[in-house]
């Protein structure tokens, strides 16, 4: 089939990571029926977006995207546009009525069958929907070689998620929980070892659950454990963890397992333990504190990133202000932030005691302006320090400038030549931003 007449593929992803992943799987699949990417959508004979529905205004985004493809498609009627994850996967069908122009609607478990959909569109413009839940692991088998010069990748080790978070529709729209064979990732992880890929995260919604389903007692440490011995990985990274799940084995990896870098993205979603369990959180402030402080005992360069929600239903003035407390107790290196958005068909939903729009505008304004400064505060206290880089490439800032990241995920910009791209450095700190660090390369 690679000799077809080369067509172009336009994919544009809404939301997070494992949506980038999976359009890496898309681009790969397509490939093999003559696609090749483009980043000019006005070149594309096939437009996919791949979306979000975690929070309403991800929603938004995509349909205003669709507005603009509307246009496009009056330009070029062959056009095929495709719209797949999360948000295909809630509205279905109902996509068809709000923008007639879209050819297909696929969901979050049906990547693999992109090819064949593809194909019977090109052959007929009969518009289909392929929004049905699989029990196997289908789509993930599928390898995406990474791009070129890249020197990080991801690997989904899990789909799905069974913890029913009162305020989230992953569950809902991603299925239960599926852990990947160990041999199946292992076997990927050298495969882009091969592609040069130095760096790799490992993806999940609940990665401390990895292997529930698998019946073989084969923990989430045991994984890295293994992924360890790849030769050419130099550097793993995971998320996301949930503290209810976070395992006494795991924290020890932080100091047991040399190439897992010292950062952990570690949910707390609110510091009231009323608000936690009305979200259906499983733990309670105290205990994530302890696991925090676990963490820093064992390995107390570890850098905590964590997620909030404001807003969420029945949330008091007083549990805003636990939260508060909370954040300035632990000291987040940093913090994702959003305001609570109503999600249908969600246990909250049903929840009394909505948050006005802008008083959860305001609550996330002052979280966020005090969390820049506790940011800015951990940056600054690596300030003369001397930190391991993978070089990622040239910086945003400037262009005679390379970008790399720290073990503990921050980004240090420095001077230093194209060639170290991909390569591991040792800078000193000497400036620190709220968002970045300089530093300059230690001559060996
Ligand atoms: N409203 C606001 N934030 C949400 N998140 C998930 N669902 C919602 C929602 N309905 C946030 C959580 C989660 C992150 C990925 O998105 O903080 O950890
Ligand atoms: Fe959503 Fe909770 Fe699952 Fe995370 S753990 S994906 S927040 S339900």
């Amino acid at each position: 089939m690679k000799n077809m007449k080369n067509k172009y593929l336009y994919i544009q992803t809404f939301g997070c990571q494992m949506n980038v992943h999976d359009s890496e799987q898309m681009a790969a699949l397509l490939a093999d029926i003559g696609y090749q990417t483009t980043d000019n959508k006005k070149l594309a004979d096939l437009i996919l977006l791949n979306t979000c529905s975690i929070r309403e205004k991800a929603e938004q985004k995509v349909f205003s995207e669709l507005g603009r493809l509307v246009k496009l498609k009056e330009q070029n009627p062959a056009l095929i546009i495709g719209i797949g994850g999360c948000l295909a996967q809630h509205l279905g069908d109902r996509i068809f009525k709000r923008v007639a122009q879209v050819d297909l609607v696929f969901g979050t478990h049906s990547i693999h069958l992109l090819p064949q959909m593809i194909s019977s569109l090109q052959k007929e413009r009969r518009k289909i929907t392929q929004i049905d839940f699989h029990r196997k692991l289908i789509s993930l088998g599928v390898f995406a070689p990474p791009p070129k010069d890249s020197v990080s990748a991801f690997v989904t080790i899990m789909q799905g998620c069974n913890n029913f978070c009162a305020y989230c529709v992953v569950p809902y729209l991603r299925g239960p929980e599926m852990s990947r064979r160990p041999e199946d990732i292992i076997e990927e992880i050298k495969k882009l070892a091969d592609h040069g890929i130095k760096e790799i995260t490992l993806l999940g919604q609940n990665v401390n659950s990895y292997g529930n389903n698998l019946g073989n007692n084969f923990s989430f440490a045991s994984l890295i454990k293994k992924i360890g011995k790849v030769e050419g990985i130099e550097r793993i990274r995971f998320t996301t963890s949930h503290p209810k799940d976070l395992s006494e084995e795991l924290i020890n990896c932080f100091t047991e397992e040399e190439k897992l870098c010292e950062h952990i993205h570690l949910p707390v979603q609110s510091g009231s333990n009323r608000i936690l369990a009305l979200m259906n959180r499983g733990y309670t402030v105290e205990e994530y504190r302890a696991k925090v402080d676990h963490l820093r005992r064992v390995c107390p360069r570890i850098s905590i990133t964590s997620d909030i929600i404001v807003g969420f239903p029945g949330e008091e003035q007083n549990d805003y202000q636990e939260t508060i407390d909370m954040m300035e107790k632990i000291r987040f290196d940093s913090v994702f932030s959003f305001k609570y958005s109503e999600r249908k068909g969600t246990a909250a939903q049903k929840l009394e005691g909505k948050v006005d729009e802008s008083e959860k505008l305001r609550r996330l304004k002052e979280l966020q302006l005090l969390q820049n400064i506790y940011t800015l505060e951990k940056n600054t206290a690596l300030e003369g320090s001397r930190q391991e880089l993978l070089v990622e490439g040239k910086s945003k800032n400037s262009a005679s400038d390379l970008m790399g990241r720290t073990r503990s995920w921050k980004i240090v910009n420095f001077r230093g030549k194209p060639g170290l791209a991909g390569k591991l450095v040792d800078v000193k700190i000497f400036k620190a931003y709220l968002h970045s660090l300089r530093g300059e390369i230690i001559q060996n």
